[in-house]
């Protein structure tokens, strides 16, 4: 990553906004810029745009935008800081597939360009529906809002889902490239800016211990788990049409396997990094018709209880179908064609309304050739483990066998423990302020490239065809259980899940 080098920084800009009134842009961007703006890490100049559907002027705006970062809870010299910078709030009212949008949009620009000295650098960051992407690139296109002139840049930031399936994605592609370059555009997966997941390769390339173990000589099997306590909120409608595999799968699941799995990239740069993540996606080898069922278990929450509270079932969420066949759990077995992985069971498991938030990856060793102890001398003997936590609570545990003090000989499993926040005071920063901060400072290292997007696609998209034409079949769990008992059954009769 570039920040290796020194000191980066975020260039004077103007951040457009569509979807400026949405839930994204409240939640996220807006608190992003304030804590940006408590790290002084925001720009010189910088022009803030809206550009939403709802009539107000700039005032409004600000007022919106100033009300979110409070609402967020921001720590008040963040606050401070961002009420103390010269940031100049516009606001664009207009539908996105309307040409009179992106005219009084460039007039905007010019003016901040002209009043403002943001200089012509443009960040625009979509924060719509997916269905709007292509329309907003478009109209920006029209109006000539899309062209770097020398020394400018002009970027675009596109949140998830990229496309619902290969097809797609590869179709949204070519009709961005037709009005924006490989190099303006970053795709957003927002588990890549979060700091541990950042870790995976700090952890594997700048230490001599780790990396000999890191292959199929001593790695049984690797486990990633994404766990997620909530249901599916108000986003029922959505995930209808998502569902696990879509939703974390394809992207966030991906990306982690990648940074585990990957070789050694030739520096800490964007495309030596992203060109060894791809490498390794292209080894994940393809689901085929007849083993598919073996390897995928598909799950649905029903009722159930989540910290002493009765939650619903996702058939009875709002915006879900009463006969939803979606699943909000998967459990899946991947394999790696390469020289490191061959053999080497990657196991996933991901769901909604599971026992606990807990997103790890666990590298299983093998077991010793031989014990040469008695039984009785064994209290409790594990597996090595190595497990990165990526959160919450994030660290590393290594767990290894130790002998019990006193006699007679036995031995036990025991854990080294690092914990980032017991090892380090500063509170590292939210993902999307390092989305927000890499994108004005020009560097993709953790946004997902063309050809990344369509490899995680492409691994995917078996297990689309396979759920659409009912080839795995759908099993319950109760909400705040670890899943269907199915899920088990995938890992060798010997192994079980890490109980996190
Ligand atoms: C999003 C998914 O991409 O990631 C959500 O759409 C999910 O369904 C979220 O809840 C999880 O992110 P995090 O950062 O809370 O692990």
């Amino acid at each position: 990553m570039s920040d290796i080098e020194g000191e980066r920084v975020a260039l004077s800009a103007a951040l457009v906004v569509f979807g400026a009134t949405g839930d994204l842009a409240h939640r996220k961007l807006y608190p992003a810029l304030a804590s940006l703006a408590g790290r002084h890490q925001l720009p010189r100049r910088l022009a803030l745009v809206g550009v939403a559907r709802t009539e107000m002027d700039d005032e409004d705006f600000r007022e919106e935008v100033h009300k979110a970062v409070v609402q967020a809870g921001k720590d008040p010299a963040e606050q401070q800081a961002f009420e103390n910078l010269d940031v100049c709030f516009r606001y664009v009212a207009g539908s996105f597939d309307d040409p009179a949008t992106f005219d009084r949009l460039a007039t905007v620009l010019h003016e901040c360009d002209e009043h403002h000295g943001v200089e012509g650098n443009r960040l625009y960051y979509l924060a719509t529906v997916p269905q709007m992407f292509v329309a907003v690139a478009h109209g920006l296109g029209t109006v000539g809002l899309t062209r770097e002139k020398p020394g400018t840049f002009v970027r675009i930031i596109i949140e998830k889902p990229f496309g619902h399936d290969l097809q797609s994605a590869r179709e949204l592609n070519d009709k961005l490239h037709e009005v924006f370059d490989e190099h303006q555009i970053y795709r957003i997966d927002h588990y890549l800016a979060k700091e541990t997941v950042q870790n995976i390769l700090a952890l594997r390339f700048t230490n001599s211990i780790f990396e000999p173990l890191w292959n199929r000589r001593y790695v049984d099997h690797v486990q990633i788990t994404v766990a997620e306590k909530l249901g599916v909120e108000h986003r029922g409608s959505f995930y209808e049409q998502a569902g696990a595999l879509r939703d974390i799968v394809q992207n966030h699941v991906m990306q982690v396997l990648a940074l585990t799995a990957m070789e050694p990239p030739a520096s800490f740069h964007a495309d030596p990094i992203r060109d060894e993540k791809v490498k390794v996606l292209r080894s994940v080898r393809p689901f085929d018709d007849e083993t598919l069922p073996e390897r995928v278990v598909r799950g649905q929450y029903t009722a159930g209880v989540i910290d002493g509270e009765e939650v619903p079932g996702y058939r009875e969420e709002e915006g879900v179908s009463p006969a939803s066949k979606t699943e909000t759990f998967l459990a899946l077995e991947f394999e790696i064609d390469n020289w490191r992985w061959a053999g080497v069971p990657f196991y996933v498991r991901t769901g909604k309304r599971l026992p606990k938030r807990v997103t790890e990856v666990v590298l299983r060793y093998k077991q010793v050739p031989f014990l040469p102890l008695p039984r009785t001398a064994i209290d409790s003997v594990e597996p090595n483990e190595m497990v990165l936590r990526i959160q919450p609570d994030e660290g590393i545990e290594l767990w290894f066998a130790v002998k019990v003090p006193g006699s007679p000989f036995r031995v036990r499993t025991q854990k080294l423990d690092f914990s980032y926040s017991r090892a380090f005071a500063e509170q590292p920063p939210e993902a999307y302020e390092r989305v927000l901060f890499d994108a004005l400072a020009g560097d993709p290292t953790l946004f997902i490239r063309e050809d990344e997007v369509e490899q995680a696609w492409r691994i995917v998209q078996p297990l689309i065809d396979a759920f659409r034409e009912g080839r795995v079949p759908l099993s319950f769990y109760p909400a705040g259980s670890w899943g269907p008992r199915e899920a088990d059954a995938l890992l060798s009769s010997d192994d079980t899940w890490r109980n996190p």
